[in-house]
């Protein structure tokens, strides 16, 4: 038996989304958001569901973080809804929204686990989403009086702050595909957004810093290793020119301070309108970047490979491969000069049932969490500093378009009664978190 021990300070915690979990969609002044306006339209979620109460987080915030204190957890992944604290964007507070958040964080600093927030998971407010929503380079300097106001409220007590999570499923889900809020498929609008998702994560770090010093500012991305079916150069070609067209679309001009020309050939006449001074304004040092780490793709020679024979899928339909994480990290980490690294997200849906003895028996998430663990372990001995990770996600949750047909969580909800059962998966993540350590 092989036991992986992690540094002391190891960061292990768990992750939600503002949307996903709180539900209070329109309690105490909050302002409609994109999401509001995306799930209430009939035909956009698969089971017709909502975030409206979703885990009813927003009133049972106490009793969660209670949970996580059992499960030992040393930090909490959130995201603060812009329209709880801002009803529409800009101008007009909503005193009590901020207090939900000061709240929680209170609760949080007394449980000793460290608020890791993120202050865009998605949720726009619809008041910005009429001005142009994120089309609109306005939009951008709104989005950093937002981050002033949260850091100089809540920057006594959080260290950790995240402008966005995942720019790139906003820009190719929201506004490429449309099987996101705002639901938009435009292809020159899509390429415009990723521009002012970015100048907004810059005036964004620049307000976290403004607001407070010794705040740390960092951004969430979204990486899938490109991995080829073998060593023969035409399999490797594949699949190094889908890393380029995809995934370096932020790395690149967030750690370079360029886009990359895979991504400019590709977009074409949909280039968008850079401003003299925009791409150093991006390119800013960060205290921390996050990456979520879900699954890989995988190439030969004649391009992708849907299915691969003998691999294990979760319900969301992606390949369980937890070598590729490693893969990943060391690449990330030779390709760019990248500042201490958490995992920001990384879980399984599974079909998970509770048993007769009414304990949620989940073998094939415990498994998923023990094998990418180990793979990051092995990534950090490759000498990839990876400071922490959050698992996706604390509580089953609204998965966006899927709505309540996915569940992720350590713990599960009972959606008619909002109970909480903590799964096989998260009693042995506590286990991990106890002895800061991995056996297989
Ligand atoms: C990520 C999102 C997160 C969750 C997981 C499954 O893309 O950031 O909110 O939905 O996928």
């Amino acid at each position: 038996m092989t036991t992986y021990t992690f540094p002391h300070n190891f960061l292990w915690g768990a992750a939600t989304a503002s949307y996903q979990v709180e539900g209070a969609w329109n309690e105490d002044g909050k302002g409609e958001s994109i999401w509001d306006r995306f799930s209430h339209t009939p035909g956009k979620i698969e089971d017709n569901s909502t975030g409206d109460i979703a885990c009813d987080h927003y009133h049972r915030y106490e009793e969660d973080i209670a949970l996580m204190r059992r499960l030992g957890l040393k930090a909490y992944r959130f995201s603060t809804a812009w329209a709880r604290v801002l009803p529409n964007g800009r101008g007009r507070l909503n005193p009590k929204g901020l207090d939900f958040y000061d709240r929680l964080v209170d609760s949080l600093c007394a449980a000793n686990i460290e608020p890791f927030l993120t202050l865009y998971h998605w949720d726009l407010p619809q008041a910005l989403h009429e001005e142009g929503g994120w089309t609109n380079r306005d939009v951008s300097y709104a989005f950093a009086d937002y981050a002033a106001l949260m850091v100089k409220r809540l920057g006594d007590r959080v260290k950790y702050w995240t402008t966005f999570n995942e720019p790139s499923v906003v820009m190719f889900d929201g506004y490429l595909v449309g099987e996101h809020a705002p639901g938009i498929q435009d292809p020159r609008a899509a390429y415009q957004v990723a521009h002012h998702l970015l100048v907004a994560h810059g005036l964004g770090v620049q307000a976290i810093r403004g607001a407070n010093s010794k705040a740390e500012a960092g951004i969430v991305l979204n990486l899938w290793m490109a991995d080829a079916v073998s060593e023969d150069p035409a399999d490797v070609a594949v699949a190094d020119a889908a890393w380029e067209r995809s995934e370096t679309l932020f790395l690149d001009p967030i750690f370079k301070g360029h886009y990359p020309t895979a991504a400019y050939e590709l977009v074409g006449e949909d280039m968008p309108k850079i401003q003299n001074g925009d791409m150093a304004l991006i390119s800013q040092e960060l205290d921390f970047v996050g990456i979520n780490f879900y699954s890989r793709n995988l190439f030969n020679a004649q391009g992708q490979i849907d299915s691969v024979p003998g691999s294990e899928y979760t319900e969301m339909g992606w390949e369980v491969c937890a070598p590729a994480l490693r893969r990943m990290l060391v690449k990330i980490n030779r390709n760019y000069k990248l500042p201490p690294i958490y995992i920001t997200e990384n879980g399984s849906a599974f079909k998970d049932e509770v048993s007769t003895d009414g304990k949620v028996h989940d073998p094939r998430r415990l498994d998923y969490l023990k094998q990418h663990f180990i793979q990051t372990r092995l990534a950090m001995q490759d000498g990839v500093d990876v400071r922490g990770y959050m698992v996706w996600s604390l509580l089953d949750n609204f998965e966006w378009g899927h709505g309540y047909t996915k569940r992720f969580g350590l713990v599960r909800v009972d959606y008619e009664t909002q109970k909480r059962t903590v799964k096989d998966s998260g009693e042995w993540y506590a286990e991990v978190i106890r002895t800061n350590s991995v056996a297989e």
